[in-house]
């Protein structure tokens, strides 16, 4: 007789996360509270969350959508300001002070979903905001693309390192820097090798997926998401990283949900549903390269150690029996299709 394999790991976190508001917000708080102890929760409302006083009042929404869908459930938001270019030095001060801001998110004016409101100048604007969150040790979570219409879509990550990256960070060298939802092999190298207080996170579907996944039969709008889906050798580097011993690299699902009229459409939305099965996901992907043991490592250490914070003290256990992902999700009044709908992961978590 087989046995079924099993794997108990400390309760991870998801180190990237956007929650939505208002119906949405209720319909999907639970699907990340069932698996993750926290998250970083993206500021990209519409309008955004650029103040520590907005910060609070959308932390009490997720709880209450929390309380009044899973009361049970044991799990804390952790917010994140919107940098723009009028956010001043006090503000940062009084982020830290409030103990539930976290991280403070760069988006480059124009480059992903709700981002009109982003940086246009980092340098040029944001240099006393940015060495206040030096000082404090606030970290800056950074969206790493280059908006520049002249650079191709697929290049703008690592035209970012060296057009943002390096600049900003030969400036403030301990500022903390998370390179979010990292997607290429030029990203790993430099996330692995630059010097000081730098890590990134990683998608389960950059580490399962390449581009070609968007294309399968036609164009496959569930699989659009920013930064995009890159060649196959970018997918194995991230995977080298994710599973690799440098620390640097953590959990951050993108998880990021739109009706799916707005996304089979014209001009469709950026964005996959992940958070219904993330873990089931981050698991198929590790055991593919038969490094399951180095989970526990991405998804619930090397986050909160970065963050500075202590890991969970609960556990999870996942077991190699197969997960058939819904094919649609009815999510407050819009119907969502979270990534590879109708699809089986080799993963799934026990009950
Ligand atoms: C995110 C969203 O929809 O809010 N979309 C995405 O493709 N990841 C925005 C973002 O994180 O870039
Ligand atoms: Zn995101």
């Amino acid at each position: 007789m087989t046995t079924t394999q099993t794997l108990t790991i400390t309760r991870p976190d998801d180190w990237h996360l956007h929650l939505r508001d208002g119906e949405l917000l209720k319909a999907i708080v639970g699907h990340t509270a069932a698996q993750f102890g926290r998250a970083i929760v993206m500021p990209n409302l519409n309008p955004p969350i650029t103040t520590t006083e907005h910060a609070k009042a959308y932390q009490a929404r997720i709880l209450d959508a929390l309380q009044q869908t899973v009361p049970a459930a044991d799990f804390l938001p952790l917010m994140t300001l919107y940098l723009t270019d009028n956010t001043g030095p006090d503000e940062i001060y009084r982020a830290k002070n409030s103990g539930i801001v976290h991280g403070v998110k760069l988006y480059p004016a124009g480059a992903t979903t709700n981002s009109d409101a982003g940086v246009t100048d980092l340098l040029g604007h944001c240099a006393k905001t940015l060495e206040a969150m030096q000082d404090e040790g606030m970290p800056l979570l950074v969206h790493g693309e280059v908006t520049d219409p002249a650079i191709d879509l697929f290049d703008r990550e690592a035209v970012f390192i060296d057009r943002v990256m390096i600049p900003l960070r030969k400036q403030f060298p301990a500022l903390k820097v998370v390179f979010e939802h990292l997607t290429t092999s030029e990203g790993v190298a430099y996330v692995t090798e630059a010097e000081g207080p730098i890590a990134a996170t990683i998608t389960a579907h950059h580490l399962l997926y390449n581009r070609n996944a968007m294309f399968v039969g036609g164009l496959r709008p569930h699989w659009y998401c920013l930064p995009v889906l890159k060649r196959e050798k970018h997918r194995e580097a991230l995977l080298g990283a994710a599973t690799g011993d440098t620390g640097r690299f953590f959990l951050g699902t993108d998880s990021a949900p739109h009706a799916r009229g707005r996304k089979e459409q014209d001009c469709g939305c950026a964005g996959c549903y992940t958070a219904l099965h993330a873990m089931e996901l981050y698991a198929t992907a590790f055991d593919s390269v038969s490094r399951i043991d180095r989970l526990q490592a991405f998804a619930s250490e090397n986050g909160p150690a970065f963050y500075g914070l202590a890991p969970n003290t609960s556990t999870i256990t996942l077991e190699k029996q197969p997960f058939t992902i819904p094919g649609s999700l009815q999510l407050g009044g819009d119907e969502v299709v979270p990534l590879a709908g109708g699809e089986a992961l080799a993963w799934s978590i026990k009950a």
